[in-house]
């Protein structure tokens, strides 16, 4: 890691604008390594100095990882106009800069949400090549059958579309799982319009080898632990 002001670290992690960390520093609050820092523009290593703040120590991440419980209604983009976001969510102290949501959930959609900050891991979650599987579950407007389950483990082309294999496991009279390693647009709702059925809800479960925190309520979100997020970039899967 190279050396950064402290100005920089400090609104990196949310902590104060950078105005606010000038004055901090005029007060003489903020310390590195236990001496006082006398300017802004000081640099330092945030992983091995030990930074604090009014006598708080600073526990400097480089990025986040968060998994929320999306629920329906909430838009999966980071700032909206009109609408609330996931990230809108968050509470203000969380809503740290360039933070995104690692793909989309439709607007009804619910559940596993990963929001992150680290452009590099997210695009390696969402490549195809990645092969990372994620698991919905969908429940739809007719009875499904194991002819719907045979047709989606074949894969599907619908015109121009196409979509890889996918296995599917049937859990009531109209409700399924269904794991799929693409992430095309509407693409569970797609495959079950490809068998003439309608999704009436859907929820995603898992990504990779994490699932979903059943603790978690909608709208909540807890962030995710080293081995989790090595764990989201599993290529493991089966129902
Ligand atoms: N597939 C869909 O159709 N919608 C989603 O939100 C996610 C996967």
């Amino acid at each position: 890691m190279s050396l950064q002001r402290i100005d920089k670290i400090l609104s990196s992690q949310n902590i104060a604008t950078r105005s606010e960390v000038k004055a901090l520093i005029r007060k003489g609050l903020v310390k590195a390594n236990n001496l006082t820092v006398l300017k802004p523009d000081e640099k330092f290593d945030p992983e091995k100095t030990d930074i604090t703040v009014n006598g708080t120590r600073l526990e400097y991440k480089k990025y986040l990882y968060i998994m929320m419980n999306k629920p329906s209604g909430v838009l999966s983009a980071s700032r909206d106009r009109r609408e609330k976001t996931v990230i809108d969510l968050l509470p203000q102290n969380m809503q740290r800069e360039g933070l995104f949501p690692a793909g989309r959930l439709d607007k009804d959609t619910e559940g596993f949400i990963l929001i992150t900050d680290d452009g590099e891991f997210a695009h390696k979650m969402l490549s195809p090549k990645s092969h990372v599987y994620k698991l919905y579950e969908a429940k739809c407007d007719r009875e499904l059958t194991a002819e719907d389950v045979k047709h989606f483990s074949e894969g599907i082309t619908m015109g121009e579309i196409s979509f890889l294999p996918a296995e599917m496991k049937l859990t009531g009279k109209n409700t399924a799982l269904v794991e799929i390693c693409e992430g095309k647009f509407h693409q569970i709702k797609k495959m079950f319009q490809s068998i003439g059925a309608e999704v009436i809800h859907l929820k995603r479960l898992r990504i990779g080898e994490v699932f979903l925190d059943t603790s978690l309520s909608f709208g909540e979100y807890k962030e995710l632990k080293n081995d989790e997020i090595e764990k989201i970039l599993s290529q493991k899967h089966g129902i």
